[in-house]
């Protein structure tokens, strides 16, 4: 019955029990731990590279340190205007890179292009100017949309044709995997991608996501900013152990297929309601819709829980892996008898 976000959910019940087994005897602390190691080769498999892996506990830690690696402090980085490193970090991307500053971008759906950055991206060698420095997408979007390989692969031409790096949010990297059924590697390093905050705490971990570099030169002050920062868990394992049963048998394919579904069934059974308008593709596991002030009460006063989008009458929803189809099914049934049972043509 909560849509309001996919942080509402618990954990997955392979992350609880990884966790305890990874609860046996001493392991060696601050990442030195069998577990860390072995994380490493299997990031390694389901991106088809090598790759430096940082784990970490919160999302807003990828994001600012992976962005402190990725700029100098005098450096400007390239977003959209709704990113969550500029509307949800509370500053902290500005802190950890030592004052870079986030210049940010309008662009439908969430998404950035070539063209809405290009004339953005000004001021190199300028001695007034902040020095271009990164780009950052968030993969889904904060809109629910998705990049395409193709549309990651031009903005990776245009940073590279400028020396600016490609860093990707990617707190629900799984769910954009999972809706476009690509390679994970389709949708980062091979189109260009230099880091990806990998999400997984949205999907089923209790708090992990992991920071990947895939030109491991980038990644080497990031242990120092880490531990600096204090997201050097000392027991780190217990990190390592949630992504690990993370990418076990798919655990993160599977979890953000059910995820994707549900919001898929969510957003036809809306979208065939009279007074319900969809603002943007559903890509992924996050539906943005207008309805009727009525109908939002009505679906408040039956326990819903769902989080207003601004001004107007419109809401996010968002599912998990643990969405059940019946608050589904019930959540469109509460919207159309309010709304009215005629199906759109
Ligand atoms: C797009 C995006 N990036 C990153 C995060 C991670 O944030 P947190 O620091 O809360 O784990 C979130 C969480 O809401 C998010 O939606």
């Amino acid at each position: 019955m909560n849509f309001a976000s996919d942080n509402v959910t618990g954990a997955s019940p392979e992350i609880i029990a990884a966790i305890a087994a990874a609860n046996h005897g001493p392991a060696m602390p601050y990442g030195a731990d069998e577990i860390t190691r072995r994380l490493e080769q299997r990031f390694a498999e389901v991106f088809e590279c090598e790759v430096a892996v940082f784990p970490v506990a919160t999302g807003t830690a990828a994001n600012t340190l992976a962005l402190a690696c990725l700029t100098p402090v005098y450096g400007a980085v390239y977003c959209h205007e709704e990113a969550h490193i500029a509307t949800d970090e509370c500053g902290a991307p500005e802190f950890f890179t030592g004052g870079a500053k986030l210049v940010t971008c309008s662009g439908e759906h969430g998404k950035l292009t070539p063209e809405i950055l290009a004339p953005r991206i000004a001021g190199a060698g300028v001695v007034h100017n902040v020095q271009p420095a990164a780009i950052s997408i968030t993969q889904e979007t904060e809109a629910g949309t998705v990049y395409r390989p193709a549309e990651i692969a031009a903005l990776s031409a245009l940073a590279r044709q400028h020396t600016l790096a490609l860093h990707m949010d990617g707190a629900r990297f799984a769910n954009a995997v999972a809706g476009l059924g690509c390679a994970p590697a389709d949708l980062t390093w091979r189109a260009g991608v230099d880091a990806l905050s990998f999400g997984a705490t949205k999907n089923g971990a209790l708090a992990a996501e992991a920071v990947l570099f895939f030109d491991p030169k980038r990644a080497e002050s990031f242990g120092y900013r880490r531990k600096r920062a204090g997201h050097l868990l000392s027991k780190q394992r217990f990190v390592a152990a949630q992504l690990e049963a993370y990418l076990a048998d798919d655990l993160w394919l599977r979890n953000a297929r059910h995820a994707n579904a549900m919001a898929t069934r969510l957003a036809s059974g809306l979208a065939a309601l009279p007074g319900a308008t969809l603002l943007h593709p559903v890509d992924g596991n996050e539906v943005f819709v207008a309805l009727s002030e009525r109908a939002i009460e009505r679906l408040a006063a039956a326990g819903f829980g769902f989080y207003r989008w601004g001004e107007a009458p419109v809401i996010r929803l968002v599912t998990a892996f643990d969405t059940a189809a019946a608050s589904v099914e019930s959540f469109i049934g509460v919207v159309g008898e309010t709304l009215g049972s005629v199906t759109k043509r």
